[in-house]
Formats: C-alpha cells, sequence, structure tokens
C-alpha cells in the first residue's frame, strides 16, 4: 500500500469559484511536496462539525472562506496573536494538542504590498475603506509597517470608531466617517468593502487621491473594479487589484502547514494569464 497523501482543502459556502485549489495544486510542485487538496461546500450549520470530523480523521490542514472565517475562531483549540487581532481565522493546521487558527490575509497584502509591488509604507499616509471583516484582518499588520497616519473610513463611521479604538495600542489609527476625509491625499488607499463585489463605489471625495496615491483594491476579477476605474479616473499613479494578495495568503498558509514558503511569482503569472483567459 502506497503513502496515504497529507490531506489539505479549502471550505466555504459556496466554494465552486475558489482558485485556492489550483494554487496549492502549484506550491505542490513547485515545492515538491505531495499532497492532496479539495473544495469542501459546508453551510454554516454544519461548518464545526464538518471541520472536528476533517481533523480527527488526519486531515492535516484547512484554508476558511467565506462566509465561516469567524465560526473557525471557536472551532480552534489556540489562536496566533494575528488571528486573534483579526478575530477571524483563514487557516486551520493540525498541531500535537489541537487545531491551530492562523490568519494569513493581512501578511499576504503585506507581503504583495512591500516585496512585490515595491511600496514603502513606512511613515506614509495609508487609508482603508471600509471597517467590517476584511478591514480587521489588514489593519494590525499594515500598522506594523510603522505609516505615519493609518485612517479607517466607513459609510457607518462608528464601525470605523470602534475598529480604530481597538487597534490604537499597535499604531497611530483614526477612525472617521466619509464626511471626515478633508485631509490632502494618501499615499495608499486600500478598498476593504464589499461594494466592488456589487459594481458600487463608497461616497469619499476626490481630495483623497494625488498624482502619488496607490490605489489597491482587495477584490480582484477579469476587469477592474468601480474603484480602481474612479481612482483612475482621478489620476492616482497606480490601480491594483488584490491578485497578490490572494497568492500571498495562500503562500503563507502552505508555510504554516508545511514549513516552506513557496515562491509566488509563477503561480500570481499563471493565474492572471488563467482569469483573462475565462
Ligand atoms: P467583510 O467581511 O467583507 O468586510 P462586512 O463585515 O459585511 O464584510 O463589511 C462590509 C464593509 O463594506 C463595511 O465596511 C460596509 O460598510 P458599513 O459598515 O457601513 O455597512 C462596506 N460596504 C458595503 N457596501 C458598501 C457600499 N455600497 N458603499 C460603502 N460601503 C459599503
Amino acid at each position: 500500500m502506497g503513502t496515504a497523501l497529507d490531506q489539505y482543502g479549502v471550505v466555504g459556502h459556496p466554494v465552486g469559484h475558489s482558485l485556492s485549489p489550483f494554487i496549492h495544486g502549484m506550491f505542490a510542485r513547485e515545492t515538491g511536496q505531495r499532497i492532496s487538496y479539495r473544495l469542501y461546500d459546508v453551510p454554516p450549520a454544519e461548518f464545526h462539525a464538518h471541520v472536528r470530523a476533517f481533523f480527527a480523521q488526519g486531515g492535516r490542514g484547512l484554508n476558511v472562506t467565506l462566509p465561516h472565517k469567524i465560526a473557525a475562531v471557536e472551532v480552534a483549540h489556540e489562536l496566533t496573536p494575528r488571528a486573534a487581532w483579526a478575530a477571524a481565522v483563514n487557516t486551520l493546521a493540525a498541531r500535537p494538542d489541537g487545531i491551530l487558527g492562523d490568519n494569513t490575509d493581512g501578511a499576504g497584502l503585506v507581503r504583495d504590498l512591500c516585496d512585490n509591488l515595491g511600496l514603502v509604507i513606512t511613515h506614509r499616509r495609508v487609508l482603508v475603506i471600509g471597517a467590517g471583516g476584511a478591514t480587521r484582518g489588514i489593519v494590525g499588520p499594515l500598522l506594523g509597517l510603522a505609516p505615519e497616519l493609518l485612517v479607517i473610513a466607513n459609510r457607518t463611521p462608528q464601525r470605523a470608531h470602534a475598529l480604530a479604538t481597538a487597534f490604537t495600542e499597535l499604531g497611530a489609527v483614526r477612525g472617521v466617517g466619509f464626511a471626515e476625509l478633508v485631509d490632502a491625499p494618501f499615499d495608499l488607499i486600500v478598498n476593504a468593502t464589499s461594494a466592488s463585489l456589487a459594481g458600487e463605489l463608497p461616497p469619499f471625495p476626490p481630495s483623497v487621491i494625488g498624482p502619488q496615491t496607490v490605489c489597491y483594491d482587495l477584490a480582484y476579477g477579469s476587469s477592474a473594479t468601480a474603484f480602481l476605474e474612479w481612482a483612475t479616473r482621478q489620476g492616482c499613479a497606480r490601480a491594483l487589484q488584490g491578485w497578490g494578495m490572494l497568492v500571498e495568503q495562500a503562500a503563507e498558509s502552505f508555510r504554516v502547514w508545511r514549513g516552506i514558503r513557496p515562491d509566488t511569482a509563477q503561480v500570481l503569472a499563471a493565474l492572471k494569464e488563467r482569469t483573462a483567459s475565462v
């Protein structure tokens, strides 16, 4: 009998569109790791039971995507500090004393911004739009880069205030409503709202964008998002979709599971090519 492959996968609902099997399949080939990686479409009511059964049967690790990232906090026996700050888990890993919950989203964004795109965040002015779960996952790692100021702007100002207050011990962070966004242009603007997915544009003033402003949308697709189209019309320096973050958060999950960090450049290129041809 051959040795069974170590089992991995992604749990979501729906999950059929997920690119994770493609990405982790490429990582595994590139690093010579023999693993199996599957899609698990699991409704919320069955999430905890599914995860417990997966690990009880010897599964090694899971990615967790919408709508389960918050439920995954409870199923973990232990959280990494970055998952605790994010209050959300996108990576579960089998450890000798139980299930470890981690969150690689913020690290993935930071690696894309700094390593792939060559941006400098330290002492720069950063604006994050939105104050939901996606924002919560990236604020800690962004503050770790010591920007001069990180502003969280949200349609519902109270959510931005609450999030900023929760992170004050990690750095200079302020929460505002869109109407209060009257400052000079920012160096980096990250759109972390779910508005892009609906093709909508949050109502914030064009004054946030100057010729030096880099605009990044956590969303990605075969065409530019409403936010990036708008930012380009305002004359921003660069308008970037979240492809790099997608691949880098996956690479960080792979490292948590296998102890090896795969090279991401090939995977990113393959993914863009694959999407362009769909
Ligand atoms: P996620 O986990 O994807 O962040 P979420 O927690 O539901 O999802 O948060 C969605 C974010 O997108 C929120 O900041 C939301 O603003 P509100 O807090 O005011 O609801 C923001 N959002 C969604 N649609 C929007 C729109 N059309 N314009 C502006 N902001 C929008």
